[in-house]
């Protein structure tokens, strides 16, 4: 299979030396990108500014702000002939300063009010043109998402809730809150959360597990037919988890 994830923080310039940004370190995706290369797939990681050396057998595609991510993220999708998947574990920044200014600002020049504008979501944006055949991107027939969900509160219900708005196969979501979860942590309890409601809790374990954990189920969901309709629908029509499915550790 063809998988591709992004991962780490973006950064927002507002000038040369200064930048919106948030703590993820890019440790999930690299993660993700080296299970999967790891069990045989051809793997682009879309990385953020971070300090990680690639994993082997991974094709590293460098990325600075939300809109070029997108626009790496789009263009590693334009060929979908075969069954693809995009994990999409980069802590996207939202917004950004609304304009860049091409040197830096002197102290005397900044305002104590910073002027923002919406970032694309770019999840949303590639699960929606693959909902649309008659946009003019590549038809994506073979397409199967996968987010991430880091909460401080309402963990489940919140992923839930972006799971179907994003027309995802499965979120992982994330208590941030919890000792040993989130930002740069080496370990996470997550809950995988299926678009039916369906939940798949994990116990505290390694950033690497979570990771081998996530490729089986895609592997599996894409085994099973998970795939998108014929009309280009959007929705995994066969994309349900079997009964019984292992809750251990990988
Ligand atoms: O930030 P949020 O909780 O909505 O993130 C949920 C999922 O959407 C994550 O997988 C994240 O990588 C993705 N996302 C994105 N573009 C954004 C915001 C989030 O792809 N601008």
């Amino acid at each position: 299979m063809k998988i591709v994830v992004t991962a780490g923080p973006t950064r927002e310039y507002l000038d040369p030396v200064r930048f919106l940004s948030n703590p993820s370190t890019g440790k999930m995706g690299f993660s993700v990108a080296a299970e999967a290369a790891r069990r045989g797939h051809d793997v682009t990681l879309i990385a953020g500014p971070v300090a990680l050396k690639t994993p082997s057998g991974v094709r590293r595609v460098d990325v600075v702000s939300a809109r070029e991510m997108l626009e790496k993220s789009l263009e590693s999708l334009k060929h979908p002939n075969t069954q693809t998947v995009f994990v999409s574990t980069a802590a996207v920044a939202d917004w950004r300063p609304a304009t860049c200014a091409a040197q830096k600002l002197k102290k005397h020049e900044m305002s104590s009010t910073l002027k923002l504008v919406r970032n694309p979501d770019i999840l949303k944006t590639i699960s929606q043109l693959s909902k649309h055949p008659n946009t003019p991107t590549p038809q994506r027939p073979n397409l199967l998402l996968v987010g991430f969900a880091a909460e401080t509160n309402d963990v489940l219900a919140e992923a839930a809730r972006k799971c179907r708005e994003k027309g995802l196969a499965f979120i992982v979501a994330n208590d941030v809150t919890e000792a040993g979860s989130g930002f740069g942590t080496a370990t996470d309890r997550v809950t995988f959360v299926y678009p039916d409601g369906r939940q798949e809790k994990f116990p505290l374990m390694t950033k690497r597990r979570v990771a081998a954990a996530l490729v089986r189920t895609v592997e599996r969901l894409s085994a099973e037919g998970g795939r998108l309709s014929a009309e280009g629908g959007g929705d995994f029509v066969r994309s349900r988890p079997s009964r019984g499915q292992s809750r251990r550790d990988p």
